[in-house]
């Protein structure tokens, strides 16, 4: 049970199937719902008439404006001034399309603990493999799902041990219970929201005689000696590479209805192909024949095989993406982990 807290609430539920066209559909992008990234939303690609997918290219361009970035950059930059500690949030799936490049130089120095979240859906070899590659003397990483709340409890922990030259040096100067500061950063839909409703304690901690604390900044207490700065860092992917878009899409972080989202399903096809999990092939009933045809007509077999027809007993494509997407985003097509360190 998540604890209701003071941070942005999202209106909807997220639905993400396409097929819907009500409300809800495609409203959930957190920054999506509270403070829209998308600025202006392409258009949605229509399929041209008589163009069949085996015409014509399997890729999309996919945008997200980020209309705040310049502002919200400058917001965190100042905010991370009144902090000892960053928590960066990534997508275990995608830990590196799920960052935001300038987080580097942005944290300039400070420690900082990576939470892989969503590890539930992601691989636990790779993710393994990803805790490996991102650690050092001033990151540790450590794999949650803040969902169930398995693997925050290290959260804490961790801080200690990164912070404890800090913590030490202020016991020697005589502050026997020193306060240390944490904020969190992440892209849109990573999971900051849940994760600060998973540690956060019901009382909000006192800023108002203390030094260097912004009026308006709310903090909490994380645990004794821990508090953390209310309003989550909200920063934006970079779509340079076509790649990063697409998995972002993948993962249902980008809104469906700016995509042509038979094409996205065609191009998860093509990676659900080469990966093989039993629960895909289970799924969909597919053979190994059906593993080898190209993903347009890949897809066409599953909609069959899930009886999903137009009129004329045509496969209902558009359907079948739907379905696709959903269930790999629901983690039904197995633990899949898009990218290797
Ligand atoms: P944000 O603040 O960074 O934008 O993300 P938020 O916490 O709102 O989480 C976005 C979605 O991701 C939510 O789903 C949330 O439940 C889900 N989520 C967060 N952490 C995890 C995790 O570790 N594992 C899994 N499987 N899902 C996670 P939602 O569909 O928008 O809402 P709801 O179904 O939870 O109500």
């Amino acid at each position: 049970m998540k604890k209701q807290r003071n941070i942005p609430k999202k209106n909807n539920k997220q639905s993400n199937r396409p097929a819907q066209k009500q409300s809800g559909r495609g409203t959930r992008t957190d920054a999506r719902s509270a403070k829209p990234p998308v600025k202006k939303a392409a258009p949605k690609p229509k399929k041209p008439k008589n163009v069949t997918r085996a015409d014509t290219p399997h890729t999309q361009t996919i945008q997200w404006f980020p209309g705040h970035m310049t502002k919200t950059k400058r917001q965190i930059e100042k905010d991370l001034r009144l902090v000892d500690a960053v928590a960066e949030i990534l997508d275990a799936r995608i830990p590196n399309s799920s960052r935001n490049p300038d987080i580097a130089t942005l944290t300039a120095g400070k420690p900082r603990v990576i939470l892989l979240n969503k590890s539930d859906m992601a691989d636990k070899r790779i993710t393994r493999d990803w805790i490996s590659a991102l650690s050092s003397e001033t990151v540790r990483v450590i794999p949650v799902d803040c969902k169930s709340g398995r693997g925050v409890e290290k959260f804490v922990p961790a801080l200690t041990d990164l912070l404890s030259d800090k913590i030490e040096s202020y016991r020697k100067k005589g502050m026997l219970n020193p306060t240390m500061r944490v904020m969190i950063v992440g892209i849109p839909n990573v999971g900051k929201s849940t994760f600060i409703n998973r540690i956060s304690k019901k009382n909000k901690a006192q800023s108002a005689d203390r030094p260097g604390v912004t009026r308006g900044n709310q903090w909490f207490t994380v645990a004794r000696g821990f508090e953390m700065l209310d309003t989550p860092g909200v920063l934006w992917p970079k779509f340079d590479d076509q790649t990063v878009g697409e998995r972002l899409a993948f993962t249902g972080a980008i809104k469906d209805n700016i995509m042509d989202i038979e094409l996205l399903a065609i191009r998860l096809l093509d990676l659900l192909k080469e990966l093989k999990t039993p629960e895909f092939i289970e799924r969909y009933s597919l053979t190994d024949d059906d593993l080898t045809l190209p993903s347009y007509e890949l897809l066409a077999v599953i909609a069959k095989h899930r009886g999903m027809l137009i009129s004329g007993g045509e496969a209902d494509t558009e359907r079948a993406a739907a379905a696709v997407l959903d269930e790999f985003r629901a983690a039904k097509l197995g633990r899949i982990t898009l990218e290797f360190p």
